[in-house]
């Protein structure tokens, strides 16, 4: 059998740059050990993010020269509608320039001080916009997904019985909505299954609560229903998604992933008084309803990605490119969480690091010590990024604490996977000898990763 290769070659590049170990030491430094703070020609290969760092299409430029710029009523906007509506099923669609700009606006409509929003584990945009208005974001993954060893096929899914304890403690007055990221980013990329979605959507009924979708991997949940999930081998992409969200009352969306694009997002939702409501925010905060944030050319390009997100062929090469690297991850011993996600590799920092202690922020140390390295940059998934409990002020330590690898989407070639293996395979061989991090000088009261101020101990 013949192996497996792209079904895309590259038309276009951009030189990166090398670098010595010794100015990647000043520039961490430099950069008071927060890698946000590198500047992109001080990393080699950068892997802090697959949002908006993608790769287009000859088609999606294509698509730009001919976006319609008209403040009002833009045809770049009609067409992005008629492309969501096929795909999603919904309706109402408005545009906005990123998927937290579809939370603020969605969020600013449904969610009051002292709510509920139960769901998977939240990305931390979307936990911060329910906290920001004194809600609480209410975590009922299933227990599986916090044990790094198990090979759950999805580990995104929704523990129906954390859900059913949440729904009944609390009155629907309180509980806005359920969301379900899919795939589910913190957890390491992992999917929700159909058969979860479907029960999900029987709770909410029950309660008579509606279910949003925190959809921008909505494309790589669908590869794993495609390839793990009974029934589904021999059902079109396009038809699963359907099917996925046929059991949602409406999705927030960052374009920057499973959109294919640098930047866009929208929401899509069934009801129109749901929508007219998130007009009003949309104006304020976003742009006209025609365009939200975007320019016609980049809701072309959006339209054009969604179309291409949603075959196969396209989610093969880029679930396999990802699952690549963990592999050769996986055959040198070091720890990840399993199964390897969809758009990045989440590596296991307490069990990576065990000599670290977690008061020392772990995988950011990890993710430090790999840049120094090597030049390649990760992005902690841990207490950093879990901010401090909004009551006590304290640390939250989560579960597990990752560095995720994220893999920008036709971006990287496999030359560049191997090469960040062998960088984390040199620092797992010293790893012992490793057993400070780093102490907070300077931080902010809500997601504070991105600007914090870290000291080596
Ligand atoms: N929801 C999830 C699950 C996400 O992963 C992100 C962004 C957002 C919402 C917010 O979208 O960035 O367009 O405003 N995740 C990026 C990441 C930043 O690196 O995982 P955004």
């Amino acid at each position: 059998e013949l192996p497996f290769a792209e079904n895309y070659k590259i038309k276009m590049v951009q030189r990166i740059y090398r670098s010595t170990r010794q100015q990647r030491q000043k520039w961490v430094e430099e950069a008071h050990y927060n890698l946000f703070n590198l500047r992109s020609d001080q990393v080699f290969i950068d892997l802090l993010t697959d949002s908006g760092t993608g790769s287009m299409s000859d088609t999606q430029w294509a698509a730009m020269m001919i976006g319609d710029e008209s403040y009002a009523g833009s045809d770049s906007y009609h067409v992005l509608h008629q492309v969501v509506s096929n795909i999603f099923g919904f309706d109402y669609v408005l545009p906005t320039h990123q998927g937290r700009a579809a939370e603020n606006v969605l969020f600013s409509v449904l969610v009051k001080s002292g709510d509920f929003v139960p769901g998977n584990s939240f990305f931390d945009t979307t936990r911060g916009h329910i906290e920001y208005r004194n809600g609480k974001a209410v975590d009922c993954t299933i227990s599986e997904a916090f044990n790094t060893t198990i090979e759950h096929p999805f580990k995104g899914n929704i523990d129906l019985k954390k859900l059913e304890t949440v729904m009944s403690m609390y009155s629907k007055k309180h509980i806005p909505m359920i969301i379900v990221t899919i795939t589910c980013n913190t957890l390491g990329g992992q999917p929700v299954s159909m058969e979860n979605l479907r029960e999900v959507k029987k709770v909410a009924e029950k309660y008579g609560v509606r279910v949003i979708y925190d959809s921008c991997r909505f494309a790589e949940n669908a590869y794993f229903i495609k390839t793990r999930e009974d029934g589904y081998r021999d059902v079109t992409i396009r038809e699963i998604v359907r099917e996925m969200f046929s059991y949602a009352d409406g999705m927030t969306m960052s374009g920057k992933k499973d959109g294919l694009v640098n930047i866009g997002g929208f929401i899509a939702l069934r009801e129109k008084s749901l929508f007219d409501e998130c007009s009003y925010f949309i104006i304020m905060f976003e742009g006209f309803t025609t365009y939200g944030g975007m320019s016609g050319r980049d809701m072309n390009a959006m339209a054009v990605g969604l179309e291409e997100v949603t075959t196969f062929e396209y989610l093969e090469n880029r679930i396999k490119q990802v699952a690549f690297l963990g592999k050769k991850l996986q055959d040198y011993g070091i720890p990840l969480q399993l199964p390897i996600g969809g758009h990045a590799v989440y590596i296991d920092a307490k069990r990576f690091l065990p000599n670290v202690p977690k008061e020392e922020y772990v995988a950011q140390t990890l993710g430090v010590e790999l840049y120094v390295e090597a030049g390649v940059r990760g992005v902690e998934v841990g207490t950093l990024m879990a901010d401090r409990d909004p009551e006590t002020k304290e640390n939250r330590y989560p579960e597990v604490e990752f560095l995720r690898l994220a893999v920008p989407r036709r971006v990287y070639t496999n030359d560049h996977m191997h090469y960040v293996v062998i960088a984390l395979k040199n620092i797992f061989h010293r790893r012992r000898e490793i057993i400070h991090g780093f102490s907070i000088v300077k931080e902010a009261p809500i997601l504070r990763h991105f600007t914090i101020q870290l000291e080596k101990i």
